[in-house]
């Protein structure tokens, strides 16, 4: 069944566990987080990004997700993820989706506001959740304090954020960014922060960028020919670090990215006569699913379906 990331979450923050917000973009990485959903019993989300309903198309890729949620026996959300502006959030509240992210995080504190209220404004009365960011996921190792400053959550300015937005969930920059290239030396993210965060926040909060970029799948896809060299994530450890101090949803597009592109090398190398797309796709599906399958043991979702 279909239901809202805000449903989701509250319980997510009431069990102190954190839900999965996993990217797809076709059939293969649909099937792997639904699947691996049902076979862990965890409640899920299914994100999708602007440039992904590019690729996929929003009326193909909406068909698939609630085909998918009509016939599990989890609940799952589809969400959109990084909206860009407000006739995206309109076209995918018209088709149906449960949840939507505005990301204002790169305007002026005020304008990130004004964006995000109006985004409430349009997808409350239409029971859709809200979620907005605050802070960007640049990365911050080798920037000074002033420029970290610049760029990592304020804890009183979200306070003031969810306040005025009237958010459902807040995205909050504490050193992770996007992509397989996190850090260039030790993993580090800023706890303290998260801690002041959550004292002046009691929405559920969002930790993006969160892949680990798993060494395994790295040194998997660079014996098959793929340069991933400096390739880095966040430690599982500080996964579980952050969901006790209060991230309950976790966004995870990498390692499923890595996951698949190291097995459908893997197939080509060892296979050189295959052609069925089947036999190449079906295996970096099932990659992808033992990917989210760990992900939600170690964010704790499962069983909790
Ligand atoms: O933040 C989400 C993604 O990792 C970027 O996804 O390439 O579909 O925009 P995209
Ligand atoms: P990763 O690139 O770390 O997987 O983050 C994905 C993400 O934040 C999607 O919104
Ligand atoms: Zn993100």
């Amino acid at each position: 069944m279909l239901v809202t990331n805000k449903e989701l979450l509250l319980a997510a923050k009431r069990g102190a566990y954190a839900v999965g917000a996993f990217n797809i973009q076709n059939l293969e990485s649909l099937l792997a987080v639904v699947e691996a959903a049902v076979e862990e019993k965890s409640p899920v989300i299914v994100a999708v990004t602007p440039s992904a309903i590019k690729y996929g198309g929003l009326r193909y890729l909406t068909s698939l997700v609630k085909t998918a949620a009509e016939n599990v026996p989890v609940p799952m959300s589809l969400h959109l993820d990084h909206g860009e502006d407000v006739e995206t959030v309109q076209k995918c509240l018209e088709a149906g989706f449960t949840s939507v992210m505005i990301d204002g995080s790169h305007l002026p504190f005020e304008e990130n506001i004004a964006l995000t209220r109006r985004v409430v404004e349009l997808a409350h009365p239409r029971g859709v959740s809200v979620e907005g960011e605050l802070g960007r996921l640049a990365g911050v190792e080798e920037k000074t304090v002033e420029e970290r400053e610049k760029v990592l959550t304020d804890p009183d300015e979200a306070g003031e954020f969810v306040r005025r937005t009237g958010v459902d969930a807040l995205a909050v920059s504490i050193g992770t960014s996007h992509g397989a290239y996190k850090f260039k030396g030790e993993p580090k993210l800023d706890f303290e922060r998260l801690k002041l965060i959550r004292e002046k926040v009691d929405v559920p909060l969002v930790l993006h960028g969160a892949s680990s970029v798993p060494q395994w799948i790295i040194e998997k896809a660079t014996k098959y020919g793929a340069e991933l060299t400096g390739a880095k994530g966040i430690p599982e450890d500080h996964i579980r670090r952050a969901i006790m101090l209060g991230i309950t949803k976790i966004n995870i597009d990498t390692d499923l990215r890595l996951a698949f592109t190291a097995t459908v090398r893997e197939v080509l190398a060892n296979q050189p006569k295959e052609f069925d797309p089947r036999k190449i796709l079906g295996p970096a599906k099932e990659a992808m699913k033992e990917v989210v399958k760990a992900k939600m043991r170690l964010f704790g979702s499962s069983g909790k379906a």
